[in-house]
């Protein structure tokens, strides 16, 4: 394969490779006189993209791979799909399949429809975009309505045609499906990575997932993910199709695999068979699936039934429970968090458990403990929590070794302090209160530099943990002192890392007034109650000298917010640590924006007071966080959904299909982007 060429030989390869694949687009576009067989030409093309992919610097604008989106176009730009693609509602288990039968059959007015049974593949919804025949376009789902451009990535997929063949190809057509990882592949692939020292991939999901997300297509290609196509979205031209099931033959004509395992059933008893069946043998196939997802097989009786705000009335997911399987418990210990708190966890003899490989799980509190009665060396019964967090269920006691005793939470903290461990009156939590505790400290810095709050890249547990053991770092305000010359001696780092990590940190100083205050790990103040005071007081200074009053007023704050936070900023420690958090230039927001958007609003005129007005798509003068400003300088609140208690939604260009649907349906009055200044200026819907 490509991985065997030298530059040299590379380009020589290239160039006829592109020579090849020019001549015979030219051939089949422009002289509709094909030489070459469609998936013959997709191997010239997926090897050319390959070795361009693998050097970069051979890259040519002229080279052919760039005419159809090209490889240039993995950097995730947003697509606005044609047909949004809506997510499918649950049954969890046969007598919810049954009531939404029933609901179908009702909304049929009494006709039982015929259903279409297909797996529910566990990867990831893309939507394959072709024109006269050629893709153009691959985007992932997104919210439904806006996914992001991974056509670079998802044409490396050898079951992705780069052409549709037979005679009458639609001039467009969206073919959607699921990206998936063969669990062949995914074993393969961390034997590999096992090999190389590197940490393996969790499940075949997140594996294929995060091959999608690759900005380097060649290494998209080396996840050999594969295509199960499912539905369409927008089609143009093309035959005529009348039940879902044809449209899946036509799809498999035009060169897409579709899964073998769809069945046509007449009756909902035969269908719940099905899923039963499927249940048990979820692990026959070479691929995982977490469901089956039953449709309503013919299109006009689809029609008929439409769509709910979130998903077609014509299809239903039944889900598989969560699975579970038992194994030795090892040990239990106990984890400390940012503030103290103290939670116990198993420590298991590895066992694979939906999807992935389970060697830990959660025991959430003392109580539980002592409930569940798990104790070390007995087996176990594991299963993931929402299929996400593996949880212990409890013991199999018939295999309880003989002498053993129950569990004894430990008194003191495992810390290098040892300090002793309370549980306060009424509380179900068991905390470390030393404002010392290497645990804590550790968390604290590891949340400040969490997705959520200031969003550090590289600055991980391992890392954080490596910093405080070297005692270059105390708190938070230390990381921003760091050098790479500091950095780079740890165990891990070279001269490039080291400062790659110091330049994520000093840019992470600029992150957003509400980011900081999240990032501070005050108790209670979460990403929605930093964001409503940032809005309202607009500096640090400003939400620290608020009364207890004035920042409880804020809508969604509330008096235990305010409470916390004020005695966070009354701590000594803590108003040292935001003195040099401001040292280093950390943004506290700008007192000068701060005094002159108050003044400005006490200058509005309050007529939205009180209100909800939800803005979506495009108004014309206005982007969307001036949109929303506007409506909370008059007093108004600006949530990101509809509601029944949305006073009015206000419709620009490129409108979200939902909000749409949800405000009908429950009545909201919409206003056209046009009168949106007159909603403003009345607070009353414009006539
Ligand atoms: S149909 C309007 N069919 O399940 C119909 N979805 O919870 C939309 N999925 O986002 C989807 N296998 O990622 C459909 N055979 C199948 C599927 C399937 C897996 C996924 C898909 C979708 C999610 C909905």
């Amino acid at each position: 394969m490509s991985e065997t060429h030298d530059v040299a030989t590379a380009r020589d390869r290239i160039a006829e490779l592109r020579q090849q694949v020019a001549h015979h687009n030219r051939l089949y576009h422009e002289l509709d006189a094909p030489e070459l067989l469609d998936g013959d030409f997709d191997v010239l093309a997926r090897e050319l993209r390959a070795l361009e992919a693998e050097f970069p610097e051979l890259a040519d604008d002229g080279s052919p791979t760039r005419d159809v989106g090209g490889i240039a176009g993995a950097t995730f730009a947003p697509v606005t799909h044609a047909v949004p693609m809506t997510s499918l509602d649950n049954a969890m288990d046969g007598d919810e399949l049954r009531a939404w039968a029933d609901r179908v059959v009702k909304g049929l007015d009494g006709v039982v429809p015929r259903f279409v049974a297909e797996l529910k593949i566990d990867g990831l919804a893309m939507s394959l975009r072709y024109e006269s025949g050629i893709l153009v376009r691959a985007a992932t789902r997104g919210d439904g309505r806006v996914g992001e451009d991974v056509t670079g990535n998802v044409r490396t997929i050898d079951d992705v045609p780069e052409r549709l063949t037979g005679d009458n190809v639609p001039n467009v057509v969206e073919v959607r499906g699921e990206v998936y990882m063969p669990t062949a592949v995914f074993e393969a692939l961390n034997v590999e990575s096992k090999a190389a020292g590197e940490s393996p991939l969790v499940n075949p999901r997140n594996a294929a997932a995060g091959s999608l997300r690759q900005k380097d297509p060649a290494k998209t290609a080396k996840r050999r993910l594969s295509f199960w196509a499912y539905q369409v979205g927008q089609v143009v031209g093309g035959p005529d199709f009348f039940t879902h099931r044809q449209t899946l033959d036509f799809v498999g004509e035009i060169g897409f695999p579709i899964n073998p395992e769809v069945r046509s059933i007449d009756t909902i008893e035969a269908v719940a068979e099905y899923c039963l069946f499927r249940q048990e043998h979820r692990h026959d196939l070479g691929y995982e699936i977490d469901g089956v997802v039953i449709k309503v097989d013919d299109l006009a009786q689809q029609a008929m039934l439409g769509f709910t705000s979130r998903a077609p009335r014509w299809a239903i997911a039944y889900k598989f429970p969560p699975e579970q399987r038992t194994t030795l418990l090892r040990a239990i210990q106990v984890s400390v968090g940012r503030t103290g708190r103290t939670t116990p966890f198993a420590i298991l003899e590895p066992v694979f458990v939906g999807g992935s490989t389970v060697s830990m799980a959660t025991l959430h509190n003392q109580d539980q403990v002592a409930i569940k009665d798990v104790r070390p060396g007995d087996t176990v019964i594991v299963r993931k929590a929402g299929d996400v967090i593996p949880e212990v269920v409890g013991p199999v006691l018939e295999k309880r070794p003989k002498g053993t005793e129950p569990w004894q939470f430990p008194t003191t903290c495992p810390c290098s302090l040892g300090s002793l461990l309370v549980r306060p009156e009424g509380e179900a939590n068991t905390r470390c209160v030393e404002p010392a505790c290497p645990f804590q400290r550790d968390q604290k810095i590891m949340y400040w530099a969490s997705r959520g709050a200031m969003d550090i890249e590289g600055l991980g547990e391992r890392t954080v943990v490596q910093f405080t053991a070297a005692e270059l770092v105390r708190d938070v305000a230390d990381i921003y002192l760091l050098t790479a010359e500091q950095v780079e001696p740890l165990e891990g780092f070279a001269r490039p890392s080291a400062e790659k990590l110091v330049a994520a940190i000093q840019e992470s100083k600029d992150r957003p007034l509400p980011r900081v205050l999240t990032a501070l790990g005050i108790k209670h103040l979460g990403p929605s109650a930093s964001q409503a005071l940032a809005a309202e007081f607009g500096t640090l200074r400003r939400v620290m000298e608020a009364t207890d009053g004035e920042r409880s007023a804020v809508e969604g704050v509330g008096a235990v917010i305010s409470a916390t936070v004020s005695q966070w900023f009354e701590q000594p420690s803590n108003r040292g640590l935001i003195d040099r958090l401001g040292a280093a230039g950390v943004n506290f927001g700008s007192e000068q924006e701060a005094a002159a958007r108050q003044a400005a609003k006490a200058a509005i005129e309050q007529t939205l007071e009180g209100k909800a007005v939800v803005v979506t798509g495009a108004i014309p003068g206005y982007n969307r966080e001036e949109a929303e400003n506007a409506v909370t300088s008059r007093g108004g609140k600006s949530p990101g959904s509809v509601s029944k208690k949305t006073f009015a939604l206000v419709v620009g260009e490129g409108a979200g299909a939902s909000k749409l649907t949800k405000a009908e349906a429950n009545g909201i009055p919409i206003v056209p982007a046009d009168r949106f200044s007159d909603l403003l200026a009345t607070g009353q819907i414009p006539e």
